[in-house]
Order: C-alpha cells, then structure tokens, then sequence
C-alpha cells in the first residue's frame, strides 16, 4: 500500500484551540475569550455583565440578555485564553512537526489578531509579523502551510456590536481580511480554506431534536448566505493576487445512513445529505445553490435576501479544491429512536455495527471511505481529510512515557480506508490529522480531551507546565510519512 508521491501529510489545530497570548500582541477579543471550560456532561457558556452592572452566564447560541455585554469574569476559567500557548512555544512545536516528517501543517489566522475589533481599515502589525514569523518557521522545514481564514473565530466586537454573520456588512470585513493574509503571506502560503466546517451553522440545529425554529433556519440560512458570497468573493481576491493559490472549502463531513430499509428512512438519508453536507459544497464547489434549495427553504419558511450580484460571485469564486473534517457517521431514521448516542456534537440513533469513543462519537473508518468516494464523484476535485483524529484519555506513565496505542489503531484504520478510496480513483492529495498537538476541545473546553501525537503537560483547571512530550503515536506517525504511508504497522 502506498500513497501518490507528494501527499501530503500532516496535522491540523485552530488558533482559538491552541494560540493562547489571547491579550497579546494587540489581539482584540472573541467570543472564545468570554467562553467557559466544560465537559461532555457540562456545557460551556458565555460570561458578561447585565445592564444593571450582575454577572451572569449563558449557554452558547442563546442571544445576550437586553441590554448585557460579554465579559471575562472573575471565578471562571476560560481555557482559551492560554491555550497551548502555542503563541510562544510555536518554533518548539514546528520543530516537533518537523521530527515527524510533516509535509503540511494546518492552521488558522485569528482575525481578531489581524483586525482588533474587525471593522479597522488596517491591520494589526505585530499579529500580522506573528504570522509571517510563523510561516518562515514552516519554510525553514520545508512544511506547506494550509491555512483557514475562518476557525469559529469572528472578533468580539463584530458579534457584540455588529449583529455578527447576520449582518452583510460582514461581508465587507471578512474580505478586508481575507485580502491581508493573501497579499501578506504570498510566496509563504499556497493553501487557503475560507470558512471551516460553514454547513455546522445548519446541520448543528437539527442535530438536537426538533427545537429549532422557522427563525432560526431563517437566520442560518441567512448566516450561510453571507458566509458564501464571503468566500466566494475571498476565492476570486485570491486568484487575482497569486492564480497558484489553491483555495478550498471545508465541509464538516458526517457520513450518514438510513436506520431501516423503510423508504421513509431512505428518503429522509438523502434529505439529510442535501441539507447537511451537499448544501454548502454544491454551492462553493458548483458556484449555485441545488435543486432541492427551495424545497429546504419551504421547510421552514424561509426567504433569503440574496443579490443578483451575489449569484454572479458565487458562480465566479468556486473552489479549487474540497476539504472535509470526517470523526463519525450518524444514523438517519423516521422512527422513534430506543438506543440513543448523545455526546458533544453528536445525537441521534446508535449504530450497533459500530463502537464509540468516551465523547460518544461514533467510531466508522470505512464512513471515510464512503464520504470520499461521494464527494469525488459529484465534483471530481482534488480532496483534503483536514481534520480526523480521535479524542481519547491519555495516562502518563512513570517515566513520562505514554502509550496511545488506541489512536494509533484509530488512524491506521482511517489511512487504510483512504488508500482504498485512491484506489478507486479518488484524487485524495493530503490528510492532517486533527489536533496533532493537543489543545482546547472545541466542544466542551476540556484538556483532558486529548487528540495529539504530542501531549501538552496542561489540565481542566489551567493547571501544568505546558511542557511537551512525544505519545507512542509520534513515533508511529513518523513512520508512516517516511514510508508515505506504506509502513502502518
Ligand atoms: C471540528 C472542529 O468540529 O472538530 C475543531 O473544526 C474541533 O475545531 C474538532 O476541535 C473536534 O471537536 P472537539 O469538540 O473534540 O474539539
């Protein structure tokens, strides 16, 4: 089994998940800054102060009380603010990426480190020279840097003051900054990503029940308009200031199956797809919303304020490429559900042909394979897994050792199922693993949560050294890269 020559590897983490330095450099807030730890039993929620001067708290989504702004409060740890403290560790970590052979490496832009508050005419310099000293440390390893403009990041001010990706206006300041990183990094970056996981905004409201309004599809609906012509108009900025960029999507892809053989189910699979994966890609991928758009629009009442213009730059800035998160694949049924799975980001019926991790997610190499081979065949262009990995307890041993050998199964059956989608004529060009490092769960806060090759000394509470050390599957990875992909054992 081998791999085409220049695959390439990698691994993946997010600014907000592992940057730390969240008040440093001229880096203005956002909303992860106001954000509290949790577990896959405890929801994070936002902090701030009421119009009548009260702390309080809220869980994510739900709008801020009248009159209340978001504030860092004391008697909360926010586990975003230190992160990995990657913001001063980054030249140790490269060098560990390096140790194993990375030939890519994954990461996001804080925008709120470029743009403060968002709306500013110019950049932050030191964000931007961080960056620039970030990206000559890749070089210096000869690591190609992927980058996503958009990691779940929008700076503070815009979501408080600015009505977030509801507004258009949004637009605009994205496309301020998406234009910074490709004119500031180019010759340094040739990979982009706009928006990572963009259909999480619609498919996340169905995956908790039916509680989700006609306003609320409305307002997702809405969000996910402007994050296209946003992308789409990235895209086309993009091209014009190097047309070597390769610049792509990111769709969090969740493989899903009908339950049952009942036609209804059947029905309800392909419904989902429409809805949760090909919505997004079909419109950054093809350049114009499906058939079955207007159909998922009625559901719910929905009527979109969508541009001439609009149409015309999303059919000019199409992708060159789709990215894709893949952890699990779900089950789609019209019956009443017995067995339910339920952990962060997951709900719905349990596989029984599967296992599932401690965070509830289900466990599905050959969803991977599926996922590729569908996605391949609708837009025969070239593919990225940027992001798969598995979030497991660690146990440190005596003599500092730690052997995960867990994750290493986990990924080698996740490469195997790859290598037979290449063989089915999938032009698979790359796969980063998520979290390569450890970091923040996106989820729910956690440390403990821990995905990486190389294990942060850092707990729940904020507590460690943040000294690093190499997992068993450090040494495996480097393996597998060095043999591009033919030595898995
Ligand atoms: C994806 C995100 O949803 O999954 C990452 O792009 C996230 O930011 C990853 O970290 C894993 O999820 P979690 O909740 O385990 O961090």
């Amino acid at each position: 089994m081998s791999f085409p020559s220049g695959f390439l590897w990698g691994g993946a983490t997010a600014a907000n998940q592992v940057e730390g330095g969240w008040n440093e450099g001229g880096r203005g807030p956002a909303l992860t800054d106001v954000t509290t730890g949790g577990s896959v039993k405890e929801p994070r929620y936002e902090t701030y102060i009421d119009k009548d001067g009260k702390p309080g708290k809220k869980l994510q989504k739900q709008p801020l009380p009248d009159g209340a702004h978001y504030a860092v409060l004391d008697g909360y740890h926010y586990p975003n603010h230190e992160a990995v403290d990657f913001y001063h560790h980054y030249k140790e970590d490269i060098a560990l990426f390096a140790e194993m052979g990375f030939k890519t490496y994954r990461m996001s832009i804080s925008w709120s480190r470029l743009y403060p508050k968002g709306i500013e005419k110019e950049p932050n310099k030191e964000g931007v020279e961080f960056y620039r000293n970030v990206f000559m440390e890749l070089k210096k390893y000869n690591i190609e840097p992927l980058v996503t403009i958009w990691h779940f990041d929008t700076p503070l001010y815009l979501e408080e003051h600015e009505g977030g990706w509801l507004n258009r206006d949004l637009i605009e300041y994205y496309v301020r900054f998406a234009t910074t990183c490709f004119t500031e990094y180019n010759g340094l970056v040739k990979y982009w990503l706009t928006f990572n996981e963009i259909n999480n905004t619609v498919m996340f409201l169905d995956m908790f029940g039916n509680k989700a309004t006609d306003e609320d599809y409305q307002n997702a609906y809405q969000i996910l308009h402007h994050q296209f012509v946003a992308s789409a108009k990235a895209v086309q900025i993009g091209h014009a200031v190097n047309p070597d960029y390769m610049i792509g999507c990111m769709i969090c892809g969740i493989t899903r199956y009908p339950a049952t053989c009942d036609p209804n189910d059947i029905l309800a699979n392909r419904y989902g797809w429409e809805k949760g994966i090909f919505y997004c890609g079909d419109v950054q991928a093809k350049g114009y919303y499906g058939t079955y758009a207007k159909r998922l629009w009625d559901e719910h009442n929905v009527h979109l304020n969508i541009t001439e213009e609009d149409l015309v730059d999303l059919e000019r800035g199409t992708v060159d490429m789709y990215t894709f998160s893949y952890y699990m694949s779900s089950l789609e049924t019209t019956h009443e559900v017995k067995d339910k799975v339920s952990g962060n980001f997951v709900a719905g019926a349990r596989n029984e042909y599967l296992t599932y991790s401690d965070w509830g997610w289900a466990l599905d190499p050959k969803g991977l394979r599926y996922y590729l081979e569908v996605i391949y065949d609708r837009y025969e262009l070239p593919l990225m897994v940027v992001e798969n990995g598995l979030g497991a307890y660690d146990k440190v041993e005596e003599d500092g050792s730690i052997h995960d050998e867990y994750r290493i199964d986990y990924y080698r059956q996740h490469i195997i199922e790859m290598n037979k989608a290449i063989e089915h004529g999938v032009d698979l060009i790359g796969y980063t693993t998520w979290g390569c490092i450890d970091l923040v769960s996106a989820g729910t806060g956690e440390m403990r949560k821990r995905y990486g090759f190389i294990y942060v000394d850092m707990d729940d509470e904020g507590k460690g050294s943040m000294a690093r050390s190499r997992k068993d599957s450090f040494y495996w990875y480097k393996k597998v890269i060095a043999s591009n992909g033919a030595d898995l054992d």
